[in-house]
C-alpha cells in the first residue's frame, strides 16, 4: 500500500482519523501508550536525490520516537547509481531491508515508478513538479488545529504554483470539504496546471497580491505561501554548465547568481490586511517570501506546521506498521 499521491484520500473521515492519531502523538503517555514499544526493530529507509530538511528530518525523528531506526540513501556518487545501478533495482534492494521506503526524487512520476520495484510500502516524499502528500497531510492537519475547521474556507494560495508540489496535493485534500474558495495568486506561466484544478472549484487566479488582499483580505482565511522553484527550471546547458563547474561551487550558489528571482514578498501592508484569525503558512524552506519579522505574529503558523509533520508523520508510520490503512481501498491504485 503506497502512498504516492493525495488523489488516493477519497473521505474526509480518512482525515479525521489521522488528525486524532496524530493528536494523540502529541503526548501518548497521557493515552497509556508508550511510543518506543510501536515501531521498535523497524527500520525505515529514507531514499533521495535532492535537498531536504523537514521531510527528511522530521521522517527520522518520528521513527525514532516510535522507537524505530532509519537508513539514509542518496542517489548520489557514493551510492552505486554512480557504478552504473538503476534506480528500479536500487529501490528493489533497499525493500529488502526495511520495513517501509520514504522516497524524494527530482523527477515527477519517478516515484510511483519506483514503487512497483518495492516489497514494502513506499512513501512519496515529493516527486519533481509532481506531488507532495505527506507534506499536504500536515498542512490540512495544521489548518484544521489553527481555525479549527476545513471547509467554508477561504484559501490564497501564492507564488509559484506551477512548480510547487505541496499545493497540488494540498488543493485535491481541501476540495474534499464543501465551501473552500481558492485565490490563485502566481504569475501568468506560473499558474495552478489545469491536473489539479477539481471540477467546479471554485477559484479565481490572479497575478499580484495586493489587488486580491485590498479587495477580500478580511474574508482570507489561510494565506499559502510558496518559493519560486528554480531548480526545477534549470535548462539542460545551466545543468552542464553546473556540473562543469569547480567543485567547491553549490548548485544553489550557481543559480541563485544567475537567476535570483523571488515573486512574491507579503508586505506590511499585506498583513495589515489580514484579520487577527487568519494562518500564514509556508511548507518553508523561504526564500523572501515572508519577512522574519513577521515569525512572531501568532498568525504566522508555519514553524508550528513544521513542527506538526513529525507528529503527522508518526501516526502515519504508526498506521503502516499496525498494517492498517487510513485511506479507502483506493489507497493502492492511484
Ligand atoms: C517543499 C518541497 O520540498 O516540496 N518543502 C518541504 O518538503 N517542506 C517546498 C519547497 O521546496 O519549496
Amino acid at each position: 500500500m503506497h502512498l504516492l499521491s493525495t488523489k488516493q484520500v477519497t473521505k474526509t473521515s480518512e482525515l479525521d482519523n489521522l488528525f486524532s492519531q496524530a493528536n494523540i502523538m502529541r503526548n501518548p503517555w497521557q493515552y497509556g501508550i508508550d511510543p518506543v514499544a510501536l515501531a521498535r526493530g523497524l527500520v525505515l529507509g529514507i531514499v533521495k536525490d535532492e535537498g531536504s530538511t523537514r521531510t527528511r528530518v522530521s521522517f527520522e525523528v518520528a521513527m525514532k520516537r516510535l522507537g524505530g531506526d532509519v537508513t539514509l540513501l542518496e542517489l548520489d556518487k557514493n551510492s552505486s547509481i554512480a557504478k552504473g545501478e538503476t534506480v528500479e533495482d536500487t529501490i528493489r534492494n533497499m525493500s529488502e531491508y526495511v520495513e517501509a521506503i520514504v522516497m524524494r526524487h527530482s523527477k515527477k512520476g519517478m516515484v510511483k515508478h519506483c514503487s512497483k520495484f518495492s516489497q514494502v510500502p513506499v512513501i512519496n516524499a515529493g516527486d519533481g513538479d509532481g506531488e507532495h502528500p505527506t507534506q499536504a497531510l500536515l498542512d490540512a492537519y495544521t489548518i484544521h488545529n489553527e481555525i479549527g475547521r476545513l471547509n467554508n474556507l477561504s484559501v490564497m494560495l501564492v507564488g509559484d504554483l506551477k512548480c510547487s508540489r505541496t499545493v497540488h496535493s494540498l488543493i485535491h485534500l481541501l476540495s474534499l470539504y464543501n465551501g473552500n474558495r481558492f485565490y490563485l495568486i502566481s504569475p501568468k506561466d506560473m499558474q495552478m496546471p489545469q491536473e489539479y484544478k477539481f471540477l467546479g472549484m471554485w477559484h479565481v487566479e490572479h497575478e499580484e497580491i495586493d489587488g486580491v488582499l485590498n479587495e477580500v483580505g478580511r474574508d482570507i482565511d489561510v494565506v499559502y505561501m510558496t518559493r519560486f522553484q528554480r531548480e526545477r527550471y534549470l535548462s539542460n546547458e545551466e545543468v552542464i554548465g553546473y556540473l562543469n563547474r569547480p567543485k567547491s561551487e553549490s548548485l544553489i550558489e550557481s543559480i541563485a547568481s544567475s537567476s535570483d528571482k523571488s515573486y512574491y514578498t507579503l508586505s506590511e501592508h499585506n498583513i495589515k490586511c489580514l484579520k487577527p484569525e487568519c494562518r500564514v503558512l509556508h511548507p518553508l524552506p523561504r526564500n523572501s517570501e515572508i519577512p522574519i519579522s513577521f515569525d512572531s505574529d501568532p498568525r504566522a503558523a508555519y514553524f508550528r506546521q513544521a513542527k506538526n509533520g513529525m507528529y503527522v508523520r508518526m501516526a502515519l508510520l504508526n498506521n503502516y506498521f499496525r498494517k492498517k490503512d487510513f485511506f479507502s481501498k483506493g489507497l493502492s491504485t492511484p
